[in-house]
């Protein structure tokens, strides 16, 4: 186990914002987090400014500065098919795996189920913190369970989809924990490996608009799991920057969710806003069209701005070269939060981890 100084964290965030880590370490398998909390090295997690940062993919991430918390940046390998049953498969990932590449994987084997969350940005390990969703899957639809290791005891220790607390972009591992005014395990858990739950027989999830526009195009109304993923890797990439390309964190905002009362309102005022119905009876409203109402889409401050084909995605248009600053970004979204504030009521809740 190294501990390296002074390292530059361009190329671990997908927004590729410049900034330094003082410190950071490699986790590539559980007993490297054993051996480093042994080690004069480790900071102690008992405060939340000694406690460690936890960096999966960066995909999800604005960095504002540099990083004075040791970073430990997880690399743990791994895809492995657990078990069989008549009932469906488990499969396991290693939490530093490329999500996209795991979701290939499966398929690969012949098993299906996670077609749907193709091409998301990150790693498996980040993927039940913001419980990451898209075209009618949850990565709670799919979750078996996941390991981790406490990074207050060190001890390892396994949760199941009710102990992870998922809401809609939500986890226990978003919220600080107890002692702290809140029940979560943000910053004191550390997951390894997290297993999925595929069940037979397959049931293809088509109720996207965008799934039924494919299915229209090419008249194939009965698409198999790997037709599923190619279309939704053509929807993505028409939709939505390549991190690789243009650095961006995804979705930036949250859909918020309204009463029916104040989504009323709003229709009176706007016919055009873009709601759904929710099973609770709130009903949610696309972010991503509230903010374009308010004339953002193609905007920027400095270097980071509003992406011109969806207004729910903030990206830095400096390139790796003039990159724009976590500051700018910040101050972006923050206009947009007041704007759409003061047209529509609302507050927009940001998705990702801001550091
Ligand atoms: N819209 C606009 N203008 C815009 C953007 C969107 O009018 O600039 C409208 C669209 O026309 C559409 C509606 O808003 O009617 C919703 O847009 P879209 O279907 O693109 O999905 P979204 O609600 O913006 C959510 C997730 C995405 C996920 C897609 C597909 C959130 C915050 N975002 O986006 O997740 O890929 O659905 O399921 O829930 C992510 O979290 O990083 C992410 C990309």
């Amino acid at each position: 186990m190294l501990v390296e100084n002074n390292v530059a964290l361009q190329p671990y965030n997908s927004f590729g914002i410049v900034a330094r880590a003082q410190r950071l370490v490699r986790v590539r398998e559980e007993a490297d987090v054993a051996q480093l909390m042994a080690s004069p090295e480790w900071p102690g997690g008992a405060t939340p400014t000694a406690r460690p940062f936890v960096l999966g993919g960066g995909s999800n991430l604005v960095i504002t500065g540099d990083v004075k918390p040791l970073v430990l940046k997880v690399e743990i390998p791994g895809r492995r098919v657990v078990e069989e049953t008549p009932r469906g498969w488990v499969v396991e990932g290693g939490a530093g795996e490329n999500w996209h590449d795991f979701v290939a994987w499966t398929l690969a084997q012949g098993l299906p189920g996670m077609e749907n969350l193709a091409l998301i940005p990150g790693t498996v390990g980040a993927s039940p913190v913001q419980n990451i969703g898209a075209y009618g899957v949850e990565l709670q639809d799919r979750f078996h369970s996941l390991e981790a290791v406490d990074l207050q005891t060190g001890q390892p220790f396994t949760l199941d989809a009710a102990q992870c607390g998922f809401g809609y972009r939500d986890s226990v591992f978003k919220h600080v924990p107890a002692g702290e005014k809140g029940f979560g395990l943000e910053g004191r858990a550390l997951i390894t490996r997290v297993r999925f739950w595929l069940p037979k027989p397959w049931k293809p999830v088509l109720g996207y608009l965008d799934l039924e526009r494919k299915m229209a195009e090419t008249g194939i109304h009965a698409p198999d799991a790997q037709q599923i993923f190619d279309w939704i890797v053509a929807i993505r990439r028409a939709k939505l920057p390549d991190p690789a390309v243009i650095g961006n964190a995804g979705s930036f905002f949250k859909n918020p969710t309204v009463t029916p009362e104040q989504c009323a309102d709003i229709i009176a005022r706007d016919p055009k806003v873009v709601h759904y119905p929710m099973a609770d009876g709130s009903i949610k409203l696309a972010a991503g069209w509230l903010i374009d109402a308010c004339g953002w889409k193609g905007k920027s401050v400095g270097n980071a701005g509003v992406y011109e084909k969806q207004a729910l995605v903030l990206v830095n248009r400096g390139g790796r070269e003039h990159p724009c600053t976590g500051g700018e970004v910040m101050t972006l979204a923050k206009a947009i939060q007041t704007s759409v504030y003061e047209r529509f009521g609302i507050r927009l809740e940001p998705e990702p981890v801001v550091v």
